[in-house]
């Protein structure tokens, strides 16, 4: 394989197997760097038998030849990123070493964790499903220009005035409207600081760094959290997260330009999941979704709640490989399906609503979605590492992805550890 600056990220509702690719190409590159989301990401990867969980850090982080960086578009919760590093320490040294963080990160604030709880537990607003993180209340501070970054508290007299004006904001809102207790504007001011000084040492310019490294022929890997099927843009919208997890949101989150980004990856599953609310297709409501939920292993990395299973939506996916520069996929968990008499791949949708409708607007909601049937594998997939050793049935379903999907399958995973992979 040619390696270029290239992104990995996830085409469908997330929890693809970003972490287990992204850690499984990283070495070929000087640096990975995750662009948008923040601690909602949960990547699991399995490293000489041991499982670990990441939800700030790059999937790169246990690569110890390469960077790992936190570009602008990412929201930090300081709590989460510190206890995360802790915790990752025990399984691989020098991670402040190589770990460089935008100091334009837009910072979660406890206050963004209680609306986020607020909101989604209050019967008046449409609940979505989210993660409680605050990943969008931070979100919408950075887009309504008064977050707190990064930047601001490496310094009392630039955070104070900040933090004022912005507490208040938000303790009318927990007091009048939630009626909960308000926060204590010394005590968050303490607490900014005290990160702030933990962070400097990691600060880093990005931008520039991504600049530097490709100027030495140096490639960079672009880490995506989430899937486009949740990005804020182009995802289910209102049931989607509040970045843009697509390619879109590569540029404006690394800080880089669009042309930076040579070659993009799409990971998808050979079956589709979704965690919290929103509209699926191809959701399977019999025994047969709870077997491929048990078998596949389909619980949230980060909140531990189940996974709803459907079947592979290529009508959805066709679209946003087209509408996303994609050039290639990695297929993953195929040996979930080994033993299914029958696997179905949704092909076309009879709709109430016109292409403007479920297309352009992503409103999935009264959609039939009509079946091609393909004759399931008796032979296990599981742990195969050559192309050649698949059963034909299995050939055959890969064939059949690329052609209605329009894109190359250029990785096939066939396991969660990094061995069980096959690089065509
Ligand atoms: P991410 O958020 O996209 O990184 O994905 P998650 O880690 O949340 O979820 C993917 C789950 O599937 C994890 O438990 C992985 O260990 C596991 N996994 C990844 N690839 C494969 C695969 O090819 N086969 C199987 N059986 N499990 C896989
Ligand atoms: P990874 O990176 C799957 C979902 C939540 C909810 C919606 C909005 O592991 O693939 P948020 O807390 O972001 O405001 O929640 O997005 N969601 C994810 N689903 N995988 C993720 O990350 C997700 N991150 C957020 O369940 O429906
Ligand atoms: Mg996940």
């Amino acid at each position: 394989m040619r390696f270029s600056n290239s992104a990995i990220l996830g085409l469908q509702w997330g929890d693809e197997g970003k972490g287990k690719i992204v850690n499984f190409l990283a070495g070929n590159f000087a640096a990975a760097c995750r662009y948008q989301g923040g601690h909602n990401a949960g990547h699991t990867l399995i490293i000489d038998d041991k499982k670990i969980i990441l939800h700030l850090l790059p999937s790169s982080i246990c690569h110890k030849e390469s960077l790992s960086l936190i570009g602008k578009g990412v929201v930090i919760s300081y709590q989460a990123l510190f206890s995360e590093i802790e915790e990752i320490s025990n399984i691989t040294s020098g991670i402040t070493d190589r770990l460089k963080i935008s100091p334009a990160c837009v910072l979660i604030q406890p206050y963004h964790q209680l609306i986020d709880l607020y909101k989604e537990k209050s019967n008046s607003q449409k609940t979505i499903g989210t993660t409680l993180r605050g990943i969008g209340p931070a979100y919408e501070d950075k887009v309504a220009r008064r977050a707190i970054r990064v930047v601001d508290t490496l310094n009392e007299n630039r955070l104070r005035p900040l933090l004022e004006e912005t507490l208040d904001f938000y303790n009318f809102m927990i007091e009048k409207f939630f009626g909960q207790d308000a926060l204590s504007l010394n005590r968050l001011i303490d607490e900014n600081l005290a990160y702030g000084e933990k962070i400097k040492p990691m600060l880093a310019d990005v931008s520039m760094l991504i600049k530097k490294l490709n100027s030495e022929n140096k490639k960079v890997l672009f880490e995506g959290a989430q899937g486009a099927l949740l990005d804020i843009d182009q995802g289910t919208y209102p049931y989607v997260t509040s970045s843009n997890c697509s390619p879109t949101g590569i540029a404006a989150g690394a800080g880089c330009g669009p042309l930076d980004v040579e070659n993009i990856l799409g990971v998808v599953k050979a079956y589709v999941t979704r965690v919290g609310e929103g509209p699926m297709p191809t959701e399977i409501f019999d025994d047969l979704g709870v077997y491929i939920a048990n078998t596949g292993g389909e619980v949230g990395a980060t909140t531990g709640r189940p996974r709803r299973c459907g079947w592979f939506d290529a009508v959805i996916m066709k679209r946003i490989i087209q509408t996303n520069s994609i050039s290639g996929l990695c297929l993953t968990k195929i040996d979930v399906l080994d033993g299914l008499d029958e696997i179905k791949v949704c092909t076309a949708y009879e709709a109430d609503d016109s292409e403007l409708i479920f297309g352009e607007c992503m409103n999935l909601e009264n959609i039939k979605p009509v079946y091609e049937s393909l004759p399931g594998w008796s032979t296990p997939t599981k742990n195969l590492t050559n192309f050649d050793e698949l059963p034909e049935e299995a050939k055959a379903f890969i064939a059949f992805l690329e052609d209605v999907c329009t894109v190359p399958i250029k990785i096939i995973s066939t396991g969660p550890d990094d061995q069980s992979t096959i690089v065509r």
